[in-house]
């Protein structure tokens, strides 16, 4: 459930419309409800309220710092995957030992910037990672927790370029070879192992790849604990899916899915972590942009829209379908029409949706792309030499704008023309 909803014919945003925010904030613009993200972060938090766990907001999602600061205020904890987020992590207040570092090539700055500054854990993902960071937290004299991120092999059955558990994708350790790294990573100076980490994908529509990679990581953890090691926390990734659809069949909801760590888990007394990103940030952005003309082709008609694919690039990048809203809700009983809706940059592949059925639009409606709070401001880029699109924050009858669209002067004056031109 999310907070944009119509009243009185208006799609609001909690309880500001739509058209509201256009008219001061102009178009294309990116719209978060607080009410949905605090919502999204509650319900993990429900889910996993059975034992002792920290739910970790992957911040890749949506990283704008009001976002950041407002989970971060009600208790998030923050998944960084660079010394950009873990900057924004540590700029809106979040404390470093909420803060845990993933991604497969962290760089020294980036271990040394974490360890000055108050880390959680770092998730390693390779053994020159791991003697690497040994090597900077020595050389510092303090000790960095870790935990290993292992492949399990598991194919989570969603989108390729999003599958992250499988053997021949780039991401952690084999868990083959788990134990013998955890016994290189106990030997090392400036290490200190805390536990297991794994994340097999993202937009996971079915708990079953959960279930499966979760045995492996119980098996792995009762292993380890033989061996030696003191396991305690185990951090499970995130990747729990959304429904892009209203029509469509719902993906498991964050309470089936803390029964399921639970039931295949909670023996082990283990500390559980998790990174949800899309779940909590996805429903609760929408992309509001306006139809500039509507343009009569061959064989369809063309909604060109002032949003392009720099603004919002998942159904160029991986085919994704967004729910596309008119901000003014039609009349019940309106015929709709088939549009291709497309984007004014010079490129085919700007295109949203083909044949989507729509109630007949004109230019100056404004429409809504639903779904989009999640992996969409932050993929965006100022391609064509469009301004950055910028994002608005409402929390009740509040409106404030977290990041302002740059004019063109702003944009350009980034560049600099070398003194030889
Ligand atoms: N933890 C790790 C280590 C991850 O790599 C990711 C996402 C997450 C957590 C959060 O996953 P989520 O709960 O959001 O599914 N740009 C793509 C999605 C890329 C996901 C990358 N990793 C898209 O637009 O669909």
């Amino acid at each position: 459930m999310d907070h944009f909803l119509y009243k009185d014919g208006q799609l609001h945003a909690e309880d500001v419309p739509i058209a509201e925010i256009a008219a001061s904030v102009g178009t294309p613009f990116y719209c978060y409800s607080s009410a949905t993200l605090l919502r999204h972060y509650g319900l993990f938090n429900d889910a996993l309220s059975w034992g002792p766990h920290l739910v970790c907001y992957a911040m890749k999602a949506a990283s704008n710092l009001a976002i950041v600061k407002l989970l971060g205020d009600a208790g998030a904890g923050m998944d960084v995957v660079s010394g950009g987020e873990y900057a924004r992590a540590k700029a809106a207040g979040v404390p470093g030992d909420r803060i845990v570092f993933s991604g497969v090539g962290k760089t020294p700055d980036e271990m040394r910037m974490a360890l000055e500054g108050g880390i959680r854990q770092f998730n390693v993902e390779s053994e020159p990672e791991l003697r690497m960071l040994s090597d900077i937290a020595a050389s510092m004299g303090v000790t960095a927790p870790i935990t290993l991120r292992v492949n399990p092999d598991v194919d989570a059955g969603t989108h390729e370029k999003i599958a992250t558990g499988r053997k021949g994708d780039k991401f952690g350790i084999p868990i083959s070879r788990a134990r013998d790294i955890y016994r290189e990573a106990a030997d090392l100076p400036g290490l200190q192992v805390i536990g297991i980490d794994v994340h097999i994908g993202s937009q996971l529509t079915d708990l079953e790849p959960y279930r499966a990679a979760y045995r492996k990581v119980a098996e792995l953890t009762e292993a380890l604990r033989a061996d030696g090691h003191s396991i305690d926390r185990l951090d499970l990734g995130g990747g729990l899916g959304i429904p892009y659809e209203t029509s469509n069949r719902q993906p498991p909801l964050p309470s089936d899915y803390g029964q399921l760590v639970r039931e295949e888990l909670e023996h082990l007394g283990c500390e559980i972590e998790i990174e949800p990103g899309r779940l909590i940030a996805g429903n609760a952005g929408i992309m509001v942009s306006k139809v500039l003309f509507v343009k009569e082709g061959e064989d369809r008609d063309f909604l060109i829209l002032d949003g392009a694919m720099n603004d919002l690039i998942r159904p160029a990048m991986y085919g994704a379908r967004h729910e596309i809203v008119p901000a003014r809700e039609a009349l019940p009983g309106t015929e709709k029409q088939p549009y291709d809706v497309v984007g004014p940059v010079c490129e085919s592949g700007d295109t949203f949706a083909k044949g989507r059925d729509l109630p007949p639009l004109c230019p100056g409606d404004l429409v809504a792309f639903r779904s989009a709070g999640a992996y969409g401001a932050v993929m965006s880029s100022e391609y064509n030499s469009r301004p950055m699109v910028p994002e608005v924050l409402v929390q009740g009858d509040h409106v404030a704008v977290i990041r302002p669209r740059p004019s063109y002067e702003e944009m350009i004056g980034r560049d600099t023309i070398p003194p030889w031109l």
